[in-house]
């Protein structure tokens, strides 16, 4: 799926902004013939989460359906066009319709998707959007949605958070990222794929373009330019709907952390007369292989060196902000990081821009969180496969992207399906699916210590990733024993598996303030001192690909006796300041410059 872009033969147009929502608590909007309007409970900040901004009208902990309406105008010029309706993302689903007429639903969050409303839009009138907003989670959906009772029949109810949720972060409901109107030429560029590889000095570009038509005497352009200079080119027939070529860049400028190059690629298609469509995409030349225990960036070895992260911030909860992306990837240049995990959801494409821009390895991760084995069905592994497919296809040409995360922790909850054949089965259909999308990353997914070296699903895994909190969730205070033990099943699991160990998730909670002379849990001191102890056993372990410290910056959870508002394990507060762990980290990464 293309990133919107406006052109000589395109336009995107902006929808954000204020726009009107009623609630439906009681699921009656439709019967009551909302989707053809109606008379506003208030107005929202799109993109945003409906819970912190207004919190005021009860919708902090609101799980349920919120109708959404604005209204638009399109410019006469556009008339000829066809015209898409894209949202960034919708949490967790959406149906919409246009002056009254439906025009389509997406199920899964944090995903775009796009509508074809050509049809249904009058150009210089009045047209009216109205959205159906459900946060609704069940046990199908990815992620999974649990109930009280779960934690009734699990006996865990001491474990129930509110609202409830099978996973440690907040489940914010809205549209959460932008809406706009892209407008192309009748024929136009669907998708773009884009594989690279390098040999020696030379860079290789595999290119396949789709178009949804191969109209008569139409040809496809392409140049590649480097900093504005054009470096190679050439011209098709579009005899076909798809095309494919392959560009050769002899002393090429690989993308890597230290040098993020990046190549622009401008596509066209023509006819005798005019273009017709065209787009231009930044992209970077690199190669990701794993060999032995070692991961591969341009055939020299990289050590990840950063964070599990969150899209969370106040008031706007999950809603894309692009001077926080600027914020978060400033302190992580500030930090001496080099790479993150999209925990546990995919962000934002801005987010993986950036990424691209500055040079930071990218583990990209579906939502398919604490997925618990009782629940699942055939419609579980839909809903999977479907969040991968799309999640493939808006970030397959990220030079950032090395890896995809299919999951996090499964059978955290110790229900023993977790490490049946069923789940092998399970796991198995979804790295079948992934390779089949994309077979030039490594897949990963990260277990818990719930069922450690045992977890069946560390077979799926090209690179080991490993969740553990020695020294906080289990033998807590004791920081000294927890190195000990992360050692000892670290080498432990590189022996069955002999894949590369990446350690994903470690940490400790500090509220900051909080000082002692000895190590105190809570403390910044402890924090400092638990992350230390895990950065001298991972750094002296030969199979280990990096370290990702549990969390960047603290986060909105679900309430529970167990989180003060937040998950206090950031390195940085909410508000992105600092903690002490955070100089400490700083002075580690950056040793061989400070
Ligand atoms: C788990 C989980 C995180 C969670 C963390 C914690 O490993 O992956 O989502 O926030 O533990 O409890 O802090």
């Amino acid at each position: 799926m293309l990133y919107p872009q406006t052109n000589g033969s395109r336009t995107v147009l902006d929808l954000c902004g204020l726009w009107e929502i009623k609630i439906d608590a009681d699921n009656s909007g439709k019967e009551k013939g909302w989707n053809k309007g109606f008379s506003a409970d208030s107005q929202i900040g799109v993109p945003g989460s409906w819970n912190e901004q207004l919190s005021e009208l009860g919708l902090m902990n609101y799980t349920g359906k919120i109708w959404y309406q604005c209204h638009f105008k399109i410019p006469f010029l556009l008339s000829e066009q066809k015209k898409y309706l894209r949202f960034g993302s919708v949490d967790f689903s959406a149906k919409v319709w246009v002056n009254g007429t439906f025009a389509g639903e997406h199920h899964g969050g944090y995903l775009p998707f796009e509508l074809d409303i050509t049809n249904l839009i009058k150009t210089e009138a009045d047209n009216l959007l109205i959205v159906c907003v459900d946060n609704t989670l069940t046990h199908h959906t990815i992620p999974q949605g649990i109930n009280e009772n779960d934690y009734t029949q699990f006996e865990k109810q001491r474990e129930q958070t509110y609202p409830c949720t099978v996973f440690d972060f907040f489940a914010y409901g809205g549209i959460n990222r932008p809406v706009q109107i892209v407008s192309v030429s009748d024929c136009h560029i669907v998708d773009i794929i884009i594989h690279t590889s390098i040999k020696g000095k030379n860079g290789f570009v595999k290119y396949e373009v789709k178009c949804n038509q191969s109209p008569d005497g139409a040809t496809l352009k392409i140049k590649l330019y480097f900093k504005g200079q054009e470096i190679v080119g050439t011209e098709q027939r579009l005899k076909d709907k798809n095309l494919s070529g392959e560009l050769n860049i002899p002393n090429c400028n690989f993308w890597c952390c230290e040098n993020p190059h990046l190549y622009q690629m401008a596509f066209e298609i023509n006819n005798e007369e005019n273009i017709i469509d065209q787009y231009q995409m930044d992209f970077g030349i690199r190669e990701i292989i794993i060999k032995g225990s070692q991961l591969l960036l341009n055939n020299k070895a990289v050590f990840l060196k950063g964070f599990g992260k969150h899209e969370d911030f106040p008031v706007i909860g999950k809603g894309l902000s692009i001077p926080l992306i600027v914020k978060d990837f400033q302190l992580m240049k500030w930090i001496g990081a080099n790479s993150f995990r999209t925990s546990h959801y995919p962000y934002a494409e801005e987010v993986m821009q950036m990424a691209d821009k500055m040079g930071f390895l990218v583990i990209d991760e579906v939502p398919a969180v604490s997925l618990n084995f009782k629940y699942v069905t055939q419609l579980t592994l839909e809903n999977h496969k479907n969040a991968l497919t799309e999640l493939i296809n808006r970030d397959k040409n990220h030079p950032s992207v090395i890896c995809w995360s299919i999951g996090n922790e499964p059978g955290i909850w110790g229900e023993e399906e977790a490490n049946s054949e069923k789940a092998e089965n399970y796991w198995q259909e979804i790295r079948d699916h992934v390779l089949e999308l994309d077979n030039t990353r490594p897949i990963t997914l990260p277990t818990s210590s719930k069922l450690g070296i045992k977890d069946i699903s560390l077979k799926y895994s090209d690179i080991l990733s490993v969740n553990r909190y020695w020294g906080w969730y289990e033998v807590p205070g004791d920081i000294k024993r927890a190195g000990e033990i992360i050692k000892a099943e670290l080498e432990n699991i590189f022996l069955i598996y002999k894949k590369p160990v990446l350690i994903t998730e470690f940490g400790a909670d500090a509220l900051e303030g909080q000082h002692e002379t000895y190590p105190q849990m809570f403390t910044e001191e402890y924090q400092t001192m638990l992350i230390e102890k895990y950065f001298e056993v991972i750094e002296s372990l030969p199979f280990t690909i990096g370290e990702h410290i549990w969390n960047f910056a603290d986060f909105r959870t679900s309430q529970h006796h167990r989180r003060i508002i937040l998950n206090k394990k950031g390195v940085f507060n909410r508000q992105r300041q600092p903690k002490a762990a955070a100089f400490a980290i700083r002075k580690h990464w950056l040793k061989d410059v400070l």
